[in-house]
């Protein structure tokens, strides 16, 4: 009788239930007008050609934090550092088909799609990191943002990573007759071309990611970069030496699809402009020390440095100024103006 009476409430509950408990599998994600939905899971894909524990692999990926972490990760950003996804011949092509939603090129490499890019490359052009982040967040950097959008990009914002040194592998380069003869690898750009002619060297553009091969093949004599690219990249191990010349700036364009920016709500646009001015102003920061402590671990390698002698420097000014007139004959020398303006603090005149 006991076990009647069990099976008979047993029973009884499970029809209760069956008619009781929603279905879960049924039930829709509910959101309100604050909260962004799961069913909106946005994935940016980032590439760019560099290390992670670089500069820019760094800040990409304090970005990709703030991103996540501000979004609640309904923003969800996928890195593909060291050039494993895209490198410097096809990003720019993979990001204006939306393969890519974000890369960061260098000025340089921007300048062969979007010419106006190429007057960060000037030699000598700046003095010290300050004044390139001063002048990169004034009108400079909206009317390079503006030169963008015909190409159908978005400028997110910029990231440093340093001044150039030149890299050797036989010799030092201390002087303009060093250069006489050598083969200079350059990131693509007809300014660094040009650049390379002027000091009596031949150019040779070649992809970050292949110069170790190049220089392996001994095809190449003499290059230019960053502290923090030439200890990253092992270059200084084939290369031993280093002359501080700090004769050019190295930075980026952090770029995103315009279609794809387009796409994007408000709320998503706010999230990625306030995590890229956080990323942006520790980048600086992180840029600047990661330079000295590379210098310093390719120090207690041995490699050996070597400083550009204030003479030299000028007489390295001199040799180069040609680019400066070869770029006042272009339809976009107003942005020259307008760094030097900023350079300067000259205020433009009425008449201008
Ligand atoms: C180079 O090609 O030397 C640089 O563009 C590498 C980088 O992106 O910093």
């Amino acid at each position: 009788m006991r076990t009647y009476i069990l099976s008979a409430v047993l029973i009884l509950l499970l029809v209760i239930s069956i008619f009781t408990i929603p279905n879960l599998s049924k039930q829709t994600t509910y959101r309100d007008s604050e909260q962004q939905g799961l069913d909106e899971q946005i994935t940016i894909h980032f590439s760019h050609v560099v290390a992670e524990n670089t500069p820019k692999g760094r800040t990409a990926l304090y970005f990709k934090e703030l991103v996540e972490e501000k979004s609640g990760g309904q923003i969800h950003v996928e890195l593909y550092p060291n050039g494993m996804l895209y490198n410097d011949e096809n990003e720019m092509t993979a990001l204006q088909h939306n393969d890519v939603q974000m890369i960061a090129p260098t000025y340089s490499k921007i300048s062969n799609d979007v010419p106006e890019w190429g007057v960060l490359d000037l030699p000598f052009l700046f003095e010290n990191e300050t004044d390139v982040t001063r002048v990169l967040s004034s009108e400079v950097g909206d009317t390079l943002r503006q030169a963008l959008e015909k190409q159908g990009i978005h400028g997110l914002g910029f990231w440093q990573n340093g001044f150039k040194q030149m890299i050797a592998k036989d010799a030092p380069v201390q002087t303009l007759a060093d250069f006489k003869s050598k083969r200079m690898r350059t990131m693509a750009s007809n300014v660094l071309a040009m650049q390379a002619k002027l000091l009596g060297a031949t150019p040779q553009a070649v992809s970050f990611d292949e110069v170790n091969s190049v220089i392996s093949k001994e095809a190449i004599d003499v290059q230019e970069n960053t502290l923090s690219n030439i200890y990253s990249k092992s270059f200084y191990k084939e290369e031993p030496y280093i002359t501080r010349s700090n004769h050019g700036i190295l930075g980026y364009g952090v770029l995103m699809n315009q279609r794809f920016w387009d796409s994007l709500s408000t709320e998503s646009k706010g999230i990625i402009t306030l995590s890229m001015q956080e990323a942006s102003a520790w980048n600086e920061k992180i840029a600047r020390k990661m330079n000295m402590d590379d210098e310093q671990r390719m120090k207690a390698y041995g490699t050996h440095f070597y400083t550009l002698s204030t003479h030299e420097k000028a007489r390295w000014k001199r040799t180069l100024q040609p680019l400066y007139h070869e770029f006042q004959q272009k339809d976009y020398r107003d942005i020259l103006d307008a760094i030097e303006r900023q350079l300067h603090q000259k205020t433009p005149t009425s008449s201008q």
